[in-house]
């Protein structure tokens, strides 16, 4: 006993609480806790604490074993079933949002066939590196992580580039250096293919949002998203009604050219959450083409609302 005491006081000042020991004669057995260390420091802490345990009187053994707690990195995917709903300027800012509130967020565009977010993260022609054979995500100006299949899929090459390969370009961009991250957000391409099922099978997200239009038709499509969803057992965060209603330029006063609370009545009757409506805005729509995707006062509460959910989860 009096030497695990030793031995802990002799590891202290260099592990802190990092390092748990067993000792069995003269033989030590350490366990140490490098997370958040790269490989390097994980080993300058494994042959520091080495040393000291050598150190101790009455130690003939050090064995060492390094182990991490892997960030549990949550993904948040962003899905329709129509295209051109939103999704990807729901996706930028829902990232921007969950960021404001203190996550350490990623965004991955995984919609092969129309991939937008370079140019909305404003890092347009970005290639991403590779350290250790991973992506290493782009840096944007707004301080998230980029992966896009843009980044990879030559435009003019997307369409071949079905099954398999959209399939291995979609790991790459998941399994790559997010490094702290702990949310990805991931904006989904239209629909119910492969991408979608690679998705929902190898990389299991958190839970799924869904973006729709007011009319009745993108509705439909939506539920289809839903049913992709729940099937594989992924929980349906909620659905967000993009271009609900309109924000006047001018006065800012919101009209309902499409009706109003017919999204937030559908949410009710397919049983999941409504979200929130976004204003069919022109500052959104310009932003957006600037590069410029800014946290809108509309994508907030939606961002609020996915954080209480995740946080719950
Ligand atoms: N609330 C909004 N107000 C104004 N413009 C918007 C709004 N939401 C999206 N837009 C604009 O509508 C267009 C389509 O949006 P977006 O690209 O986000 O849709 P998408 O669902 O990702 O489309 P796709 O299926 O092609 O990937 C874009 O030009 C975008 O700027
Ligand atoms: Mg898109």
């Amino acid at each position: 006993m009096t030497q695990e005491v030793t031995l802990n006081a002799a590891l202290e000042p260099i592990a802190g609480q990092r390092a748990t020991i067993r000792i069995d004669g003269d033989r030590a057995s350490i366990i140490l806790d490098v997370t958040g260390l790269d490989a390097a420091g994980g080993d300058a802490l494994e042959a520091a604490v080495r040393a000291a345990a050598s150190a101790v009187p009455g130690i003939a053994t050090v064995r060492i074993a390094q182990t991490a707690q892997r960030t549990t990195r949550r993904i948040i995917a962003v899905a329709s079933g129509k295209g051109g709903v939103g999704k990807s300027t729901v996706s930028a800012n829902l990232a921007l949002g969950l960021q404001a509130l203190g996550r350490k967020v990623g965004l991955v565009d995984a919609d092969i066939y129309g991939p937008s977010q370079p140019k909305l993260m404003g890092v347009e022609g970005s290639r991403p590196q590779a350290t250790d054979k991973l992506l290493d995500p782009v840096p944007t100006p707004h301080g998230i992580g980029l992966l896009s299949m843009g980044q990879l899929v030559p435009a003019d090459q997307a369409i071949a580039w079905r099954g398999p390969m959209a399939a291995g370009a979609l790991t790459q961009l998941i399994v790559a250096n997010w490094g702290d991250a702990d949310t990805l957000v991931v904006d989904m391409p239209p629909g119910t293919g492969d991408i979608q099922l690679t998705m929902v099978q190898k990389h299991k997200p958190a839970g799924a949002v869904i973006v729709s239009t007011p009319q009745d038709l993108s509705l439909i499509d939506a539920k289809r998203a839903i049913d992709l969803f729940r099937k594989a057992g992924v929980p349906i965060i909620g659905l967000i009604e993009n271009m609900a209603g309109y924000a006047c330029p001018h006065c800012g006063e919101l009209s309902d050219p499409f009706g109003k609370g017919g999204a937030e009545t559908a949410a009710g009757e397919l049983g999941i959450p409504f979200l929130g409506r976004i204003p069919l805005d022109i500052a959104i729509r310009t932003a957006s083409d600037a590069g410029n995707a800014a946290e809108a006062g509309a994508f907030r509460e939606v961002a609020v609302r996915v954080d209480a959910w995740m946080r719950a989860a």
